[in-house]
């Protein structure tokens, strides 16, 4: 496993942190992963390839990277007994909570996964991981559409066996689209990891206290449902086809957006880094193109997307506010071309994120860094006493 980061003397995780991961410019709009672009990476790699890169350091041989494919198929079967813990949500629940509590409840099986004192336990940690989370990220999907539970088939790679837990029915065999399965390995990579985001930190910070890793990354599932976080590429669908119903009118709700006295806000748009265009938007503006073109899919929404877009860019507020398309403006109008319904957007985020988190995770660990504890300015009461109550 990658190389431990000596840490100053006396460092206290206070929040921030020291990582060899990603590195994101957020003026100049780069996001590397491992040193590596995202766009070469998009360009020229699959995403189980750069899960490897980003949790051990390095772009895997041919032979690492098939003993990684091979121990993730050893954990890739789930305990039956968890399909008690799922059948217990109603059909209606948001997938995004079905998955952060089957993905802690994982621990219950699989006790192991607290305790990585060794690299080799880490190593087993991280595979089952891998396996276990893919398989029950789509169970979520199954059980709000009341199909039967799929299980991986470990003859066939990573994102291939996506698409089919997802979508293979037991009427008949479910033939890959390679369109979809390259959009959806490419989607995957572009969110694999990005610092020190907020559900990211969440993992960290949870996984500093050394609980273990399956109860850390259901933390991590917990912060990215939220709208302003990962949330948001469901929200930017909900915008675009509430804006589709009423009209189209894109300078109705670029108004909306602007006002102060509305809650609106422009889903999809800003980001509490990128001071320019996400470097991730523009690639996935680029594919959405694609495979709807060859998809043959001609979705309204697509084109009330770039016309807001289109406009925003021109707009003094947005202009001012450096506000741009990020990660969630275009990869939900991917989604719905692919056939992937709008309530599992965030679930997608989360499987791409599954790397990112593992190797932030991994990284707190193997550091050996501190319990987290931030600090905070106290703005309160200075000292008082006590008052009974007659005196109130
Ligand atoms: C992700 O951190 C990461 O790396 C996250 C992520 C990842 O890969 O992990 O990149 C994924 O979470 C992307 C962001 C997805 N969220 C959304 O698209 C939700 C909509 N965006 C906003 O909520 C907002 O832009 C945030 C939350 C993303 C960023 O908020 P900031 O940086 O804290 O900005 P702010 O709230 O301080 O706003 C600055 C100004 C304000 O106006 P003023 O008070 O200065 O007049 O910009 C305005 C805001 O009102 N503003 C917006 C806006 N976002 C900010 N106005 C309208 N629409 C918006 N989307």
């Amino acid at each position: 496993l990658t190389g431990a980061i000596t840490l100053d003397p006396g460092y206290k995780n206070s929040g921030s942190c020291k990582s060899a991961i990603t590195f994101l410019d957020g003026e100049e709009g780069i996001l590397r992963y491992r040193g590596y672009s995202i766009e070469e990476l998009a360009e020229n790699s699959n995403f189980l390839e750069v899960a490897y890169l980003i949790i051990f350091g390095e772009l895997p041989t041919q032979d690492q990277i098939e003993k990684f494919e091979t121990d993730i198929r050893k954990h890739t079967l789930v305990n039956e007994e968890m399909k008690n813990i799922i059948d217990g949500f109603p059909k209606n629940a948001h997938p995004m909570g079905v998955l952060s509590s089957l993905t802690c409840a994982l621990t219950a099986f699989n006790p192991g996964v607290v305790n990585v004192e060794n690299d080799e336990k880490m190593y087993e940690a991280i595979c089952k991981t891998m396996g276990k989370f893919l398989v029950i990220a789509t169970w979520t999907y199954r059980k709000a559409k009341g199909y039967p539970l799929n299980y991986y088939d470990n003859t066939k790679p990573y994102v291939d066996n996506f698409l089919r837990l997802m979508f293979e029915l037991p009427t008949g065999p479910y033939t890959i689209n390679k369109t979809v399965l390259n959009a959806i390995d490419k989607l995957f990579i572009l969110h694999a990891d990005h610092e020190q985001n907020c559900s990211t930190s969440t993992v960290r910070m949870v996984g500093s206290s050394h609980a273990g890793l399956f109860a850390s990354i259901s933390s991590g599932v917990s912060a990215l449902w939220g709208p302003l976080h990962g949330g948001a590429n469901q929200a930017v669908l909900e915008m675009l086809e509430e804006i589709e119903k009423d009209g189209g009118d894109a300078d109705k709700y670029l108004a909306k957006a602007k006002d102060k006295n509305d809650p609106f806000r422009l889903m999809g748009f800003g980001h509490r880094v990128y001071k320019n265009f996400d470097p991730r938007a523009r690639i996935i503006k680029k594919a959405a193109d694609e495979v709807l073109a060859e998809l043959g899919v001609n979705d309204p929404i697509l084109k009330i997307a770039k016309d807001l877009e289109e406009k925003a860019l021109k707009d003094e507020y947005f202009v001012a506010r450096n506000l741009y398309p990020n990660v969630d403006f275009y990869s939900g109008i991917i989604y719905r071309a692919l056939g992937i319904p709008t309530e599992m957007f965030t679930v997608m985020f989360a499987i791409g994120r599954l790397p990112g988190w593992i190797a932030q995770w991994k990284e707190m660990r193997v550091n050996k860094e501190p319990i987290g504890r931030p600090r905070q300015v106290y703005v309160g009461e200075p000292l008082r006493s006590f008052k009974k109550m007659n005196e109130r």
